[in-house]
């Protein structure tokens, strides 16, 4: 028996000024798109926003319903928008902002587990790694690729 450890690098902005040009443009979309948030049970409002290997930003924000498991996160949306609109084109990143009445925290907003697994599969399927940004006011993390936020991938199919 061996005992294994695994170590996360990501890094870490103060601002958005810090980032590079097409990562700060994206977490400025992730920014806006909250306000297409409809989340009257939570009121937590999130937005995503995806960046294509052509440039082409899709965002998507959180989709709630009386019945409870109808409803979608903002990444799912973006992600499954940015899928059915650009089919063949890899999605290399995502950024993702949002808040109580959707207002930023400082701690990032982080995606959930079926989030993850989601886009996990849409970074297989486009064969790039996909970055992901989280943003919070005065703390943005990137990661980068999918593998840092979900170790031991389940894509055995
Ligand atoms: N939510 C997202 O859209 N993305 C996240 O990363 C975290 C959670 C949504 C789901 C639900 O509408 C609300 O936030 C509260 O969980």
């Amino acid at each position: 028996m061996k005992i294994q450890q695994l170590a996360i690098k990501y890094q870490e902005f103060t601002s958005m000024d810090e980032m590079q040009n097409d990562d700060k443009s994206l977490a400025l979309a992730a920014i806006e798109a909250i306000k297409g948030a409809y989340a009257p049970y939570s009121n937590f409002c999130v937005g995503a926003a995806v960046r294509l290997d052509d440039g082409t930003i899709v965002t998507g924000a959180n989709q709630e319903n009386a019945a409870f498991p109808s409803g979608i996160c903002a990444e799912r949306t973006a992600m499954f928008s940015a899928g059915a609109a650009y089919p063949d084109k890899a999605m290399v990143s995502i950024a993702i902002a949002g808040g109580l009445n959707g207002v930023l925290d400082h701690n990032p907003t982080s995606p959930c587990g079926a989030c993850r697994q989601v886009m996990a599969q849409y970074q297989t399927k486009g064969g790039k790694d996909m970055s992901i940004i989280l943003v919070g006011d005065g703390k943005i993390l990137k990661f980068s690729r999918v593998d840092d936020l979900l170790p031991f991938i389940f894509d055995n199919i």
